[in-house]
């Protein structure tokens, strides 16, 4: 899902990132499918952050259709760059400290393994009549990394068309609902899975984040290839898009 945060980089570089380095990229690869859908329901860090953001909007999430747009049909590449985007990035300070206890409650419970976090989450919401994100695709196809895990935090509940759809069998285009409540967390595969939004026809707004991960012991090989964001040229390293330091695992 490419946004302000979100990077696109040459295609060539996977090819040759497959030829240097398969067996960590195949252990990634492996990582990523056992923890996809895995779910961590309703958590307190999700209810927090999302209470948090709602107070400092002074909107309800479910409602913001009702104080911002209606704005064009998100497109590919242009899906991340409204006021209420511009909005909620400028928010985001006020958010760090629930941002990082939700990237500890994910890295403890579900990841299980030192990782570098995503510095900033990519925040999203989709008004009904709209979608939010810009078309279907892999995030591979903007160059992340296939080193990369991701998740997503609901501030909403997300079901039907206001959910992200994603491919149940990789490569089949056999597309379904991820059905997510206010405070869920759940891991996704970004890279292998065709995912995006239809266009939502519930009658609420829905709102989340995604935020990516590199486990600590892909860090030489995740890194090395590593590129700037398009919109942000924000370098995809360690203290740039991902955190200074990995964060650990709670003994
Ligand atoms: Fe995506």
């Amino acid at each position: 899902m490419p946004d302000n945060n979100c990077s696109e980089m040459e295609p060539e570089i996977a090819e040759s990132v497959l030829e240097l380095t398969p067996e960590s990229l195949q252990q990634a690869i492996e990582m990523r499918q056992r923890l996809h859908r895995r779910k961590l329901k309703q958590t307190q860090e999700g209810i927090a952050l999302a209470n948090s953001l709602e107070s400092d909007l002074g909107v309800p999430l479910h409602r913001l259709h009702e104080h911002f747009g209606p704005y064009p049909l998100f497109k590919l590449g242009s899906d991340s760059n409204t006021p209420l985007h511009k909005k909620l990035y400028q928010l985001h300070h006020h958010l760090k400290n629930l941002y990082q206890a939700l990237c500890s409650r994910v890295i403890n419970d579900l990841v299980g393994e030192p990782c570098y976090v995503q510095a900033i989450p990519c925040y999203r919401f989709g008004l009904p009549n709209n979608r939010w994100v810009g078309g279907f695709h892999h995030d591979s196809d903007f160059g992340h990394s296939g080193w990369e895990l991701n998740a997503i935090c609901a501030f909403t509940s997300a079901h039907n068309t206001a959910a992200l759809q994603v491919e149940k069998e990789i490569g089949n285009s056999d597309f379904e609902p991820l059905q997510l409540k206010a405070g869920d967390v759940v891991m996704f595969d970004h890279i292998e899975r065709l995912h995006g939004c239809v266009p939502n026809r519930e009658d609420h707004s829905v709102a989340s984040i995604d935020f990516r991960f590199v486990p600590e012991r892909f860090a030489d090989d995740a890194f090395k290839y590593a590129k700037n964001s398009i919109n942000t040229k924000t370098p995809m390293l360690p203290g740039g898009y991902f955190s200074k330091e990995p964060i650990i695992v709670n003994s």
